[in-house]
């Protein structure tokens, strides 16, 4: 499909479908795909392997900043996946650990950290043709993205696709702590000070509990279509 080179900018919960969405509209319109959960988690996998994180979960949060400007982080692609690198080694499947997954919720709040996160991903998107997802793509990093997507869906559906997503890999992992730790995870987004997930006005909300991959994204694609015709007749 051809469409100008524009920003969009994909917010929502966790195991929400997001990145799914975010990888269909990328191939679908030949964009850049940019997953910043995966920068969050690579940094909290960066910190637990430095030590900066303790076995109680503690954040030595002094060590923490001193070592960020030491971590390199580069996506790479891995049959037609995006895989992300940190310091050039391919650590898309450690970071999907639920140990890693919850210690993300933690660092994730530390405002040094979204800042050092936040100019790396101005710095990717600048040149736009690019979809971007996260917690705040829309609010944050680009608010005058052209488009914005916030994509929802209910707990136990979300929940349900982890815990399939953590027993494809041959991961350990029962439904209940997987909806529990959601959850939590969904409060902290939420309600943390720096950044908390939040739908700004201009978003347009996807809930896809009951919608295929297909069904999103033709959704998707026509929200684009008349968000652009719009944006044109503004212009005229
Ligand atoms: O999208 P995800 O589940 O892979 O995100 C992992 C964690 O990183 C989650 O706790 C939220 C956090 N995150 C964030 O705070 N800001 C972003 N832009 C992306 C993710």
């Amino acid at each position: 499909m051809n469409i100008p080179k524009i920003i969009i900018a994909i917010d929502g919960y966790s195991s929400s479908g997001k990145s799914t969405l975010a990888k269909d509209l990328a191939a679908k319109l030949g964009f850049k795909y940019i997953d910043t959960g995966a920068m969050y988690r690579a940094v909290t996998l960066f910190a637990k392997q430095n030590g900066i994180i303790n076995d109680k979960g503690e954040i030595d949060e002094e060590k923490h900043k001193e070592k960020l400007p030491g971590i390199d982080l580069n996506f790479k692609n891995v049959n037609d996946k995006n895989h992300i690198l940190l310091n050039g080694k391919d650590v898309e499947d450690e970071i999907r650990s639920l140990e890693i997954s919850e210690l993300t919720s933690k660092v994730s709040k530390l405002p040094f950290v979204r800042e050092f996160l936040v100019a790396k991903q101005r710095e990717i998107g600048k040149d736009k043709g690019i979809v971007m997802d996260g917690r705040d793509i829309g609010s944050v990093v680009f608010p005058d993205a052209e488009v914005k997507f916030f994509v929802t869906a209910s707990p136990e559906v979300r929940a349900k696709r982890r815990y399939e997503e953590l027993k494809a890999k041959g991961m350990k992992a029962d439904y209940d702590s997987v909806l529990n730790s959601l959850l939590e995870r969904d409060k902290q987004d939420t309600t943390r000070k720096t950044s908390p997930l939040v739908k700004t006005d201009d978003a347009i909300v996807i809930d896809n509990s009951n919608l295929s991959r297909e069904e999103q994204l033709e959704l998707a694609l026509k929200y684009i279509n008349e968000r652009l015709k719009n944006l044109d007749n503004a212009k005229n």
